[in-house]
């Protein structure tokens, strides 16, 4: 660490100045003197690598830029790296040099962490450095030092979370009768779009912050190759009708909970579009905002709600680990908080065992013997019906609804694919889970 004034320097090296990058810039500026009191360092930033020199920064235009990596990740003017570049190359690449070059990291990358954690971890270890990440999910939300440190003496039951703020918002949008198209760009204008908003509406997001949570809550080694997810790009307006018409708003949930499956403990955890009845707890998170709901033994139910994204509050989370590494670094510690919580990991169970009520939503023809037909082939996959809504209509297709009682995404993808032979109209028939209450 830099020592050219009374108080020591913290010299930042960024990778990456676009929405986060600009934001730690931002705050950096604005709250440079009661930074330095809260943790005893100057910090500044010395540089920032860009893909162009010429983009204009707006409030990081003060900041260097820099287009070659090698004057962040092995500069001797550098105490420490942030990667805010996203994607996974060279993002993971940059990360490893910087951690062999003995410089901490500090990162707001859930697809690099959720595949890669485990292993940069290990690398951290054996260089002696730390990785900080709380931006990396649900952004100005403190949910990651909460997991790791607050709960840390507790064992967590369950995590329910609305991580993605595009599919929030625009679920939002679809329910006041907006096209899905209009929603997607309304959410890229806003800012809640990830670079690729496929990452945000086909799930993928989300399940890459699931991961990174169920393994601090947990110690389970989830991985978003083997979770189950979907994300909204099929939904319609008419699903939306239809859950609300019975009570219940659709949003995309990501849920992880402890289950005994034949005598041993194990995860259950998804990431799905599912239904939320006015009882839940995260029912009424308003539509830009992120929300997690932690249950855990001594401490119980906690909920914690904010804006998930955004240049400000990602860019202070950002900092606050800056922070942190501020003070390790002055007090020559390293390693305080592992990625995650124990030994004893709790498997993820495989996703065909995973278990939810559903609501089922199909088109069928309006003729004699086909509810019974219907009712069938949820038997034969050993499913129990709680409820049956047909609509009257003149005409020859009408919407059918069900609900199911708990039963596992397994089965319940066996009876779609019989679901989707005539009587049912082809392409239509649709099942999502419907979240617990408690
Ligand atoms: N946006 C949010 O609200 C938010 C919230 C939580 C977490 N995150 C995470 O934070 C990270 C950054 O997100 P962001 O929204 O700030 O991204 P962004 O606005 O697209 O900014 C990315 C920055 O990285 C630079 N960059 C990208 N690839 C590069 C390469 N190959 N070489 C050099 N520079 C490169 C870009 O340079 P140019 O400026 O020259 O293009 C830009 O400055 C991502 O991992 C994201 O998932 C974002």
């Amino acid at each position: 660490m830099g020592q050219n004034t009374a108080d020591p320097v913290l010299r930042i090296g960024l990778l990456g100045l676009g929405t986060v990058g600009s934001g730690v810039a931002e705050i950096l500026q604005h709250n440079a003197q009661m930074i330095a009191e809260r943790c005893g360092s100057r910090l500044q930033v010395v540089r920032a690598l860009v893909r162009s020199g010429r983009r204009r920064r707006g409030a990081a235009a003060r900041v260097a830029t820099c287009t070659d990596p090698r004057q962040i990740l092995e500069a001797e003017d550098i105490d420490v790296v942030v990667e805010l570049m996203g994607g996974q190359t060279p993002a993971r690449r940059y990360m490893q040099r910087a951690l062999r070059a003995k410089k901490p990291v500090v990162t707001a990358n859930k697809a690099v962490l959720a595949l890669h954690g485990s292993e940069l971890f290990a690398l951290a270890q054996r260089c002696c450095v730390d990785i900080y990440f709380e931006g990396s999910v649900a952004g100005g939300i403190p949910i990651i030092r909460t997991l790791r440190e607050a709960l840390g003496a507790d064992r967590t039951v369950a995590v329910r979370g609305l991580l993605n703020g595009t599919t929030q918002y625009m679920l939002g949008q679809l329910e006041a009768g907006e096209t899905y198209a209009d929603a997607l760009a309304a959410a890229q204008r806003l800012g809640f779009a990830e670079r690729d908003p496929r990452l945000d509406v086909s799930g993928r997001d989300a399940a890459d912050k699931l991961c990174i949570l169920g393994r601090l809550a947990f110690n389970s080694p989830l991985s978003p190759k083997l979770l189950s997810f979907s994300g909204i790009e099929a939904l319609t307006p008419q699903h939306l009708a239809q859950a609300h018409c019975h009570g219940y708003r659709v949003r995309l949930l990501a849920q992880a909970h402890r289950r005994t499956v034949a005598g041993a403990a194990a995860l259950d955890a998804w990431v799905h579009p599912a239904l939320l009845g006015p009882q839940h707890p995260l029912y009424a998170v308003p539509a830009a905002h992120n929300a997690v709901a932690v249950r855990s033994l001594a401490h119980g139910d906690t909920q914690y709600q904010g804006a998930g994204a955004g240049s400000l509050p990602t860019g202070a989370a950002v900092v606050a680990d800056l922070m942190d590494v501020a003070r390790n670094l002055r007090a020559g510690v390293w390693g305080r908080l592992p990625f995650g919580n124990g030994r004893r990991a709790l498997p993820p169970l495989p996703a065909h065992s995973c278990a939810s009520a559903f609501f089922v939503s199909l088109q069928v023809q309006q003729r004699p013997g086909v509810l019974a037909h219907v009712a069938n082939v949820f038997a034969e996959a050993g499913i129990s019906l709680a409820t049956v809504t047909q609509n009257v209509c003149a005409t020859s297709l009408v919407p059918l609804t069900l609900t199911t009682h708990p039963t596992t995404f397994g089965a319940m993808q066996r009876a779609l694919l019989q679901l989707r032979r005539a009587p049912v109209r082809r392409g239509t028939a649709q099942a999502l889970p419907i979240a617990a209450d408690s």
